[in-house]
Protein backbone atom coordinates (compact mmCIF):
# COMPACT_ATOMS: atom_id res chain seq x y z
CA UNK A 1 0.00 0.00 0.00
CA UNK A 2 2.64 2.22 -0.69
CA UNK A 3 0.84 4.49 -3.00
CA UNK A 4 -2.28 6.67 -3.09
CA UNK A 5 -4.72 7.92 -5.58
CA UNK A 6 -7.77 9.96 -5.02
CA UNK A 7 -8.83 8.50 -1.43
CA UNK A 8 -7.63 5.57 -1.61
CA UNK A 9 -4.49 3.67 -0.74
CA UNK A 10 -2.91 0.57 -2.87
CA UNK A 11 0.18 -1.14 -4.18
CA UNK A 12 1.74 0.87 -6.69
CA UNK A 13 1.20 -1.53 -8.90
CA UNK A 14 -2.46 -1.25 -9.21
CA UNK A 15 -2.77 2.53 -9.15
CA UNK A 16 -4.75 3.96 -12.34
CA UNK A 17 -5.28 7.82 -13.42
CA UNK A 18 -6.98 8.33 -16.90
CA UNK A 19 -4.94 9.69 -20.08
CA UNK A 20 -7.16 12.60 -20.18
CA UNK A 21 -4.99 13.43 -17.11
CA UNK A 22 -3.98 17.32 -17.42
CA UNK A 23 -0.86 16.02 -15.93
CA UNK A 24 -0.04 13.86 -18.54
CA UNK A 25 -1.70 16.43 -21.38
CA UNK A 26 -0.12 19.63 -20.13
CA UNK A 27 2.26 19.06 -16.94
CA UNK A 28 -0.24 20.61 -15.65
CA UNK A 29 0.35 20.28 -12.01
CA UNK A 30 2.89 20.75 -9.14
CA UNK A 31 4.55 17.87 -6.87
CA UNK A 32 6.66 18.06 -3.75
CA UNK A 33 9.63 15.06 -2.44
CA UNK A 34 9.87 15.02 0.92
CA UNK A 35 12.76 12.77 3.06
CA UNK A 36 11.43 10.69 5.24
CA UNK A 37 14.04 9.03 7.95
CA UNK A 38 13.18 6.45 10.51
CA UNK A 39 9.49 7.11 9.13
CA UNK A 40 9.93 10.89 10.23
CA UNK A 41 8.89 13.45 7.77
CA UNK A 42 12.38 15.80 7.66
CA UNK A 43 11.24 19.25 7.31
CA UNK A 44 7.43 18.25 6.18
CA UNK A 45 5.91 21.82 7.24
CA UNK A 46 8.25 23.39 5.06
CA UNK A 47 7.96 21.27 2.11
CA UNK A 48 3.83 21.55 2.22
CA UNK A 49 4.06 24.86 2.68
CA UNK A 50 6.28 25.29 -0.63
CA UNK A 51 3.69 22.97 -2.43
CA UNK A 52 0.94 25.47 -1.39
CA UNK A 53 3.16 28.47 -2.93
CA UNK A 54 3.75 25.98 -6.23
CA UNK A 55 -0.41 25.30 -5.87
CA UNK A 56 -0.99 29.00 -5.73
CA UNK A 57 1.65 29.53 -8.35
CA UNK A 58 0.15 27.65 -11.16
CA UNK A 59 -4.10 28.72 -9.81
CA UNK A 60 -4.59 25.16 -8.54
CA UNK A 61 -6.92 25.11 -5.65
CA UNK A 62 -5.45 22.51 -3.24
CA UNK A 63 -7.48 19.51 -2.58
CA UNK A 64 -6.70 19.11 0.94
CA UNK A 65 -6.37 21.11 4.23
CA UNK A 66 -2.94 21.16 5.82
CA UNK A 67 -4.86 18.46 8.64
CA UNK A 68 -5.48 16.61 5.67
CA UNK A 69 -2.41 16.34 4.42
CA UNK A 70 -0.63 15.53 7.57
CA UNK A 71 -3.29 12.30 8.30
CA UNK A 72 -2.83 11.01 4.68
CA UNK A 73 0.73 11.46 4.79
CA UNK A 74 1.13 9.78 8.16
CA UNK A 75 -0.84 6.79 6.97
CA UNK A 76 1.17 6.11 3.39
CA UNK A 77 4.43 6.74 5.71
CA UNK A 78 3.03 4.31 8.41
CA UNK A 79 1.95 1.92 5.32
CA UNK A 80 5.39 1.25 4.20
CA UNK A 81 7.44 -1.33 4.95
CA UNK A 82 11.13 0.72 5.03
CA UNK A 83 12.02 2.84 7.21
CA UNK A 84 13.84 5.63 5.03
CA UNK A 85 11.59 6.58 1.92
CA UNK A 86 11.23 9.34 -0.05
CA UNK A 87 7.68 10.47 -0.39
CA UNK A 88 6.25 11.95 -3.85
CA UNK A 89 3.35 13.87 -3.44
CA UNK A 90 1.40 15.09 -6.55
CA UNK A 91 -2.26 16.93 -7.53
CA UNK A 92 -2.93 17.43 -10.93
CA UNK A 93 -5.72 19.98 -12.62
CA UNK A 94 -7.60 16.57 -13.36
CA UNK A 95 -8.54 15.12 -16.10
CA UNK A 96 -11.45 16.67 -18.57
CA UNK A 97 -12.47 15.26 -21.96
CA UNK A 98 -12.43 18.54 -24.10
CA UNK A 99 -8.67 18.45 -24.42
CA UNK A 100 -8.78 22.42 -24.17
CA UNK A 101 -5.53 24.50 -22.44
CA UNK A 102 -8.05 26.55 -20.93
CA UNK A 103 -8.14 25.45 -17.03
CA UNK A 104 -11.91 22.87 -16.89
CA UNK A 105 -14.35 23.78 -14.78
CA UNK A 106 -15.92 21.19 -12.08
CA UNK A 107 -13.16 18.63 -12.58
CA UNK A 108 -11.71 17.53 -9.51
CA UNK A 109 -8.12 17.73 -8.99
CA UNK A 110 -6.20 13.99 -9.18
CA UNK A 111 -4.13 13.59 -6.02
CA UNK A 112 -1.06 10.81 -6.22
CA UNK A 113 0.71 10.13 -3.37
CA UNK A 114 3.97 6.95 -3.35
CA UNK A 115 6.50 6.14 -1.71
CA UNK A 116 9.96 4.37 -2.17
CA UNK A 117 13.05 3.91 -0.48
CA UNK A 118 15.12 6.69 -0.21
CA UNK A 119 17.59 6.47 -2.93
CA UNK A 120 20.69 7.79 -0.61
CA UNK A 121 24.49 8.48 -2.40
CA UNK A 122 26.94 5.63 -1.91
CA UNK A 123 28.83 6.05 0.92
CA UNK A 124 32.04 5.97 -2.60
CA UNK A 125 30.04 9.35 -3.85
CA UNK A 126 30.22 10.76 -0.08
CA UNK A 127 33.77 9.70 0.05
CA UNK A 128 35.33 10.89 -2.95
CA UNK A 129 32.67 13.13 -3.94
CA UNK A 130 31.27 12.99 -7.61
CA UNK A 131 31.45 14.35 -11.39
CA UNK A 132 29.48 16.83 -13.16
CA UNK A 133 29.21 18.87 -16.21
CA UNK A 134 28.09 22.72 -16.69
CA UNK A 135 24.82 23.19 -19.70
CA UNK A 136 23.10 26.35 -20.80
CA UNK A 137 19.77 26.51 -18.40
CA UNK A 138 16.68 26.22 -21.04
CA UNK A 139 14.01 26.04 -18.78
CA UNK A 140 11.03 28.47 -18.60
CA UNK A 141 10.35 32.05 -16.51
CA UNK A 142 9.23 30.05 -13.23
CA UNK A 143 11.59 27.84 -12.11
CA UNK A 144 10.62 28.65 -8.19
CA UNK A 145 7.75 26.60 -8.77
CA UNK A 146 7.64 22.65 -8.26
CA UNK A 147 5.44 22.04 -11.10
CA UNK A 148 5.58 18.59 -13.22
CA UNK A 149 6.85 20.33 -16.19
CA UNK A 150 10.38 18.68 -16.35
CA UNK A 151 11.38 18.27 -19.67
CA UNK A 152 14.14 20.75 -20.16
CA UNK A 153 15.28 19.24 -16.55
CA UNK A 154 14.82 15.47 -17.43
CA UNK A 155 17.23 16.73 -20.92
CA UNK A 156 19.79 18.33 -18.66
CA UNK A 157 19.83 15.23 -16.30
CA UNK A 158 20.46 12.97 -19.58
CA UNK A 159 23.35 14.91 -20.36
CA UNK A 160 25.34 14.26 -17.14
CA UNK A 161 23.98 10.88 -17.55
CA UNK A 162 25.41 10.03 -21.33
CA UNK A 163 28.79 12.02 -19.82
CA UNK A 164 28.72 9.88 -16.65
CA UNK A 165 28.40 11.91 -14.21
CA UNK A 166 25.80 12.81 -11.56
CA UNK A 167 24.17 16.00 -11.69
CA UNK A 168 24.29 18.72 -14.50
CA UNK A 169 25.08 22.19 -13.18
CA UNK A 170 22.57 25.01 -15.38
CA UNK A 171 23.98 28.10 -16.36
CA UNK A 172 21.53 31.05 -17.50
CA UNK A 173 23.18 34.20 -19.08
CA UNK A 174 26.39 33.56 -17.54
CA UNK A 175 25.11 33.06 -13.90
CA UNK A 176 24.82 29.98 -11.97
CA UNK A 177 21.24 28.57 -11.88
CA UNK A 178 20.88 25.20 -10.33
CA UNK A 179 20.97 21.74 -10.86
CA UNK A 180 18.49 19.67 -12.78
CA UNK A 181 17.22 18.46 -9.56
CA UNK A 182 19.12 20.03 -6.65
CA UNK A 183 20.71 23.30 -5.68
CA UNK A 184 24.10 24.54 -6.40
CA UNK A 185 26.56 25.94 -3.45
CA UNK A 186 29.99 27.15 -3.98
CA UNK A 187 32.76 27.82 -1.23
CA UNK A 188 35.23 30.57 -1.91
CA UNK A 189 37.69 31.64 0.48
CA UNK A 190 35.87 29.74 3.25
CA UNK A 191 32.74 31.48 2.31
CA UNK A 192 30.06 29.40 1.59
CA UNK A 193 27.93 31.26 -1.42
CA UNK A 194 24.70 29.94 -3.41
CA UNK A 195 22.35 32.15 -6.01
CA UNK A 196 19.63 34.28 -4.54
CA UNK A 197 16.05 33.00 -4.21
CA UNK A 198 14.22 34.44 -7.26
CA UNK A 199 12.50 32.78 -10.47
CA UNK A 200 15.55 31.38 -12.07
CA UNK A 201 15.66 29.10 -8.75
CA UNK A 202 13.54 26.18 -7.13
CA UNK A 203 13.79 27.50 -3.20
CA UNK A 204 15.26 23.95 -1.75
CA UNK A 205 14.05 22.83 1.19
CA UNK A 206 17.89 21.61 1.86
CA UNK A 207 19.06 24.85 0.58
CA UNK A 208 17.49 26.80 3.43
CA UNK A 209 19.12 24.00 5.78
CA UNK A 210 22.04 24.53 4.58
CA UNK A 211 22.06 28.25 5.15
CA UNK A 212 20.68 27.94 8.94
CA UNK A 213 23.46 25.49 9.95
CA UNK A 214 26.05 27.62 8.22
CA UNK A 215 25.09 30.42 10.57
CA UNK A 216 24.77 28.62 13.64
CA UNK A 217 27.98 27.18 13.21
CA UNK A 218 29.75 30.60 12.04
CA UNK A 219 30.38 30.01 8.87
CA UNK A 220 30.81 32.71 6.23
CA UNK A 221 27.85 32.46 3.81
CA UNK A 222 26.19 34.69 1.31
CA UNK A 223 23.04 34.41 -1.50
CA UNK A 224 24.27 36.31 -4.11
CA UNK A 225 24.53 35.94 -8.10
CA UNK A 226 27.36 33.36 -8.73
CA UNK A 227 29.37 34.07 -12.11
CA UNK A 228 30.19 30.72 -14.62
CA UNK A 229 33.80 32.00 -13.74
CA UNK A 230 33.50 31.88 -10.10
CA UNK A 231 32.03 28.46 -10.06
CA UNK A 232 34.93 27.53 -12.09
CA UNK A 233 37.27 28.58 -9.98
CA UNK A 234 35.56 27.54 -6.71
CA UNK A 235 37.31 25.90 -3.48
CA UNK A 236 34.78 23.76 -3.62
CA UNK A 237 31.13 22.87 -5.30
CA UNK A 238 27.93 20.97 -3.74
CA UNK A 239 25.22 19.60 -4.90
CA UNK A 240 22.11 19.92 -2.47
CA UNK A 241 18.68 18.24 -2.82
CA UNK A 242 16.31 15.98 -0.41
CA UNK A 243 17.93 12.75 -0.89
CA UNK A 244 21.45 14.18 -1.62
CA UNK A 245 21.48 16.12 1.47
CA UNK A 246 24.97 17.94 0.67
CA UNK A 247 26.87 16.27 -1.78
CA UNK A 248 30.16 17.68 -2.85
CA UNK A 249 31.15 17.75 -6.91
CA UNK A 250 34.92 17.12 -6.84
CA UNK A 251 35.36 17.16 -10.49
CA UNK A 252 33.28 19.58 -13.03
CA UNK A 253 33.27 18.92 -16.94
CA UNK A 254 36.34 16.72 -16.71
CA UNK A 255 38.25 19.03 -14.41
CA UNK A 256 39.14 18.59 -10.85
CA UNK A 257 37.15 21.11 -8.38
CA UNK A 258 39.67 23.53 -6.09
CA UNK A 259 43.26 24.35 -5.69
CA UNK A 260 46.50 22.75 -5.11
CA UNK A 261 46.68 19.90 -3.13
CA UNK A 262 43.00 20.24 -2.33
CA UNK A 263 41.86 19.84 -6.09
CA UNK A 264 39.28 17.07 -6.37
CA UNK A 265 39.18 16.43 -2.90
CA UNK A 266 35.98 16.70 -0.67
CA UNK A 267 36.52 19.89 0.48
CA UNK A 268 36.50 20.95 4.39
CA UNK A 269 33.17 23.27 4.66
CA UNK A 270 31.34 20.61 3.24
CA UNK A 271 32.67 17.99 5.43
CA UNK A 272 31.79 20.26 8.22
CA UNK A 273 28.26 21.07 7.21
CA UNK A 274 26.94 18.18 6.17
CA UNK A 275 28.12 16.35 9.85
CA UNK A 276 26.23 19.48 11.05
CA UNK A 277 23.47 17.90 9.05
CA UNK A 278 23.24 14.85 9.64
CA UNK A 279 23.61 15.56 13.62
CA UNK A 280 20.43 17.79 13.29
CA UNK A 281 18.27 15.99 11.07
CA UNK A 282 18.92 12.57 13.48
CA UNK A 283 18.36 14.58 16.35
CA UNK A 284 14.88 15.47 15.29
CA UNK A 285 14.26 11.84 13.87
CA UNK A 286 15.69 11.01 17.47
CA UNK A 287 12.99 13.45 18.96
CA UNK A 288 10.51 12.39 16.99
CA UNK A 289 10.41 8.98 18.47
CA UNK A 290 10.06 10.19 22.03
CA UNK A 291 7.14 12.79 21.50
N1 LIG B 1 14.33 17.79 -6.48
N2 LIG B 1 16.21 22.36 -7.68
C1 LIG B 1 15.49 21.49 -8.41
C2 LIG B 1 15.27 21.77 -9.85
C3 LIG B 1 14.98 20.31 -7.80
O1 LIG B 1 14.24 19.45 -8.53
C4 LIG B 1 15.25 20.06 -6.43
C5 LIG B 1 14.73 18.86 -5.71
C6 LIG B 1 16.02 21.00 -5.72
C7 LIG B 1 16.34 20.82 -4.26
O2 LIG B 1 15.21 21.04 -3.46
P1 LIG B 1 15.02 20.36 -2.02
O3 LIG B 1 16.23 20.68 -1.24
O4 LIG B 1 13.81 21.01 -1.49
O5 LIG B 1 14.87 18.89 -2.26
C8 LIG B 1 16.47 22.14 -6.37
C9 LIG B 1 13.64 16.67 -5.90
C10 LIG B 1 14.44 15.95 -4.87
C11 LIG B 1 13.15 15.80 -7.03
O6 LIG B 1 12.55 16.36 -7.94
O7 LIG B 1 13.35 14.59 -6.99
Amino acid sequence: MTAYVNGKFMPIAEARISPLDRGFLFADGAYEVIPVYGRYGFRQEEHMRRFQVSLDGIRLPNPHTPDEWRALIKQIIANAPFEDQQLYIQVTRGADVKRDAAFPVNVPQTVFMFTAPMAKPSAEMRANGVACITAPDIRWGRCDLKTVALLANSQARQLSVDAGCTETVMIRDGYLTEGSASNVFIVKNGVVLAPPKNNRILPGITYDVVFELAAKHGVPNEARPISEAEVFDADEIWITSSTKEILPVTKLNGKPVGHGDAAGKVGPVAQKLHKAYVDFRDALVAASKNA
